[in-house]
């Protein structure tokens, strides 16, 4: 199946349009291969049917979802960037837990969670530096605009080479093992399960649901897919959703510019809120 070029700009302004997900022309063969099973599926010929199909006969949203899982990038791993986790766990959590004026509880989120590793991790890491809080204490809000990632990320079972990064001492302790027809497969416990909430969320939706603000934000590896407008709108809300002196964690190669005012540095890819009110 090949893609006209009217035909990849149609579906990229619409993609674009619902995801802010910003494809280039070089992103034509990716789009191509990653829609050909959607038009496989409704027995499809061409990309402007499956246009005409997203546009005019999906009153649902079904086929909408479907696409937009197809087209997600959902990259992961436990610990990824671990230096992030290395702050939390070294500056932040400490001082969190000495501080007699805590808010409680800790509130962190994982805007663009994909199948989980990353909220996991933070619920780990929390634990280790804060063995004592439950999760009347930690509350971890992990979202994400893909639905298929989510429901595996809720199950909470990986292979054991998804689980590869995570340290044995931690695998035992907040993991079981799979066995007999999960064998090779490792679970999340109970306990670190509570401390994950998995939520469907498109970053675009405004305003956002949530009615408290964070303290610490992991939006990591996702502004890469957007425009630069759609970054900076994200960047004034992410600081609209963030406690006075809570943290953004952005991916290694979505630095932060042109919003001193608002946040500043705290280490590579880490900026603090200043808290002052946006406007
Ligand atoms: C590469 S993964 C990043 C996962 C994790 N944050 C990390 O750094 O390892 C990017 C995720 O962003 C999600 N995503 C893309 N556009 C989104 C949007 N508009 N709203 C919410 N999530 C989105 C994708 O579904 C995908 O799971």
């Amino acid at each position: 199946m090949t893609i006209s070029d009217a035909e990849f700009r149609q579906l990229r302004e619409f993609i674009h349009a619902h995801t802010g997900i910003a494809l280039s022309e070089h992103k034509k063969a990716l789009v191509c291969s990653r829609l050909s099973k959607r038009l496989r599926h409704h027995g499809l010929p061409r990309y402007s049917d499956y246009y005409v199909l997203l546009v005019e006969n999906d009153p649902e949203g079904m086929e909408l979802m479907a696409m937009i899982n197809a087209i997600t990038t959902n990259k992961t791993d436990f610990f990824r960037e671990p230096h992030h986790f290395r702050f939390l766990a070294e500056q932040v959590f400490p001082a969190y837990k000495q501080n007699p004026h805590r808010e409680r509880p800790l509130r962190m989120w994982s805007a663009a969670a994909s199948t989980g590793e990353e909220a996991y991790s933070l619920a780990m890491t929390a634990r280790e530096a804060m063995p004592s809080f439950n999760e009347q204490d930690i509350r971890i809000l992990a979202t994400d605009i893909d639905t298929d990632v989510l429901s595996r990320a809720a199950s909470g079972i990986y292979t054991r080479a998804q689980a590869s990064q995570i340290p044995e001492a931690l695998l035992r302790r907040y993991f079981l093992k799979g066995q007999d027809g999960h064998a090779g497969e490792v679970m999340a416990k109970p306990l670190l399960k509570s401390l994950v909430h998995f939520h469907w969320l498109n970053l675009l939706e405004d305003p956002w649901p949530m009615q408290e603000k964070f303290d610490v934000i992991f939006c990591r590896n996702v502004l890469i897919y957007f425009d630069k407008p759609t970054q900076q709108k994200l960047f004034q809300r992410l600081a609209g959703v963030l406690r006075k002196d809570g943290y953004l964690m952005l991916g290694h190669s979505e630095a932060m510019h042109g919003w001193d005012n608002i946040f500043k540095p705290a280490g590579y890819s880490i900026y603090q809120c200043r808290g002052k009110k946006i406007t």
